[in-house]
């Protein structure tokens, strides 16, 4: 009897580890740098291995991860704040497969939220996690309380930095803050927009050293995007690049990312609970 009691205890634990979702936030130090974008068609690369994707757009006051997709929102963020809506009535299904939390843009007020309005953000979140298999979090730029309450949540972050010397400093700035703020948790670099594969990897070693050396922060290799001219193309069509063109170079790169956000599960490359996650999820 204890034996069986034990046993539906562990399976009932298995099977609350299996439906976890892995929580992701794409972040960034300076604005413009093609969080939005990355995040979006990230969604749809995760969404075509038939998991339940959803993101959440939380850059509050710049939202347009909804422009992106060209969807007209009914409602968003901003009513679940005002508690207007629960965040599942605010979901909708986006080009892809993913779904979709819309932000609110031109709201001043969105930008800071009161600590009350930000806990049960994160509360609707953690509810959201049981029913899906990847939550990702496009955070906006910067490092107000906002964007730290969502990184804060995350399994794992992604900084996404441009070859810009001012892109690279911020992204530094970030890291650091991210890196001494919350649990321990996998930070990677994606660099954006590079001219040459040998310029995302000069970036990363750049940022990764550095953080090494004066942070004692291991950046994970989160793999670059070329400056493609198929990204504004499919911006101008409001169509994620990766359903505009899913042969342009941008979309290969996604596709490599989310490869190696599935490679991360071999012993070589472990980065720690957020991988055996994620490595459980790819393979179910
Ligand atoms: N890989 C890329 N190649 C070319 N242009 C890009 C690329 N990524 C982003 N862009 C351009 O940068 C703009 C800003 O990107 P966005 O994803 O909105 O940045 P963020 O969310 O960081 O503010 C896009 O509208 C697009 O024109
Ligand atoms: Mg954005």
């Amino acid at each position: 009897m204890t034996v069986a009691i034990d046993q539906a205890t562990e399976l009932r634990r298995l099977a609350r580890q299996r439906t976890r979702a892995s929580v992701i936030a794409v972040t960034s130090g300076k604005g413009g740098v093609g969080k939005s974008n990355i995040a979006v068609n990230l969604a749809i690369k995760l969404a075509s291995a038939a998991k339940a994707v959803v993101l959440m757009d939380a850059d509050l006051g710049l939202a347009n991860a909804d422009v992106l997709c060209n969807i007209d929102l009914p409602s968003n963020l901003s009513h679940v704040i005002a508690r207007r809506k629960e965040l599942a009535d605010v979901m909708v299904d986006a080009p892809g497969g993913f779904r979709l939390i819309g932000g609110a843009s031109g709201l001043a007020r969105m930008a800071d939220l009161s600590d009350y309005d930000r806990q049960r953000l994160i509360d609707a979140l953690a509810d959201l996690e049981a029913r899906t298999d990847v939550i990702l979090i496009d955070t906006g730029a910067g490092i107000s309380p906002n964007v730290l309450s969502f990184t804060r949540c995350a399994d794992h972050v992604l900084v996404v930095t441009t070859p810009e010397p001012t892109a690279i400093t911020d992204a530094y700035a970030v890291i650091k803050v991210i890196s001494r703020d919350g649990p321990e948790r996998p930070i990677s670099l994606v660099v954006n927009q590079v001219q040459r594969a040998e310029e995302g990897h000069l970036v990363y070693e750049r940022i990764a050293q550095v953080a090494r050396q004066f942070l004692a922060v291991h950046v994970l290799d989160g793999g670059y995007v070329p400056a493609d001219p198929e990204v504004p193309a499919a911006v101008r069509r409001r169509t994620p690049f990766l359903l505009h063109n899913p042969r342009c170079p941008a979309s290969l790169s996604i596709g490599q990312l989310a490869m190696r956000l599935q490679r991360g599960i071999e012993p070589a490359t472990a980065g720690g609970g957020f991988f055996n996650r994620m490595g459980r999820w790819f393979r179910k």
